[in-house]
């Protein structure tokens, strides 16, 4: 049994180990705004944050998160959206949506680091992938967050 800490709360998965943690997410703790892409660590849909750092959820597996805190974009804010969330609304960010959380948790992460990100460190830190193309958007609306 696995034991980490998920969105402030305690958690224990009896699942293999081997499990990729987006799937536990997912599956046993129904937080599925972690979305499900490639699932080989290429597009960034999975993306969570795990001890203070961006990472695909698709490629640690519950074993290797043992005794770490996780946060999900559902633990991102809790009774409004983050500044993040409402910076890419007003900046009309999202088209198809997808793959919106993973970006948002990514961005999290590189605002706690940077409140004023250049466009390299966003596109170092950004390395999701959206199909619809919004990246000029949500390169401004992090700013935007950040400031
Ligand atoms: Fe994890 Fe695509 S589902 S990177």
């Amino acid at each position: 049994m696995t034991k980490f800490t998920v969105n402030d709360r305690p958690v224990q998965y009896k699942m293999d180990p081997q499990t990729p943690m987006l799937w536990a997410l997912r599956d046993a703790s129904n937080l599925t705004g972690t979305k499900y892409g490639c699932g080989t660590g290429d597009c960034g849909a999975c993306m969570v944050e795990i001890d203070g750092e961006a990472i695909r959820s698709c490629l640690v597996t519950i074993a290797e998160a043992e005794g770490r805190f996780v946060t999900t974009i559902e633990g991102l804010s809790r009774d409004r959206s983050h500044p993040i969330q409402q910076a890419f609304v007003a900046g009309n960010v999202p088209h198809c949506g997808f793959c919106i959380p993973g970006i948002v948790m990514a961005a999290s992460v590189l605002l706690k680091k940077s409140s004023d990100p250049t466009d390299d460190e966003i596109n170092a830190a950004i390395t999701n992938l959206c199909r619809c193309g919004s990246y000029p958007r949500l390169r401004d609306a992090i700013k935007r967050a950040g400031r």
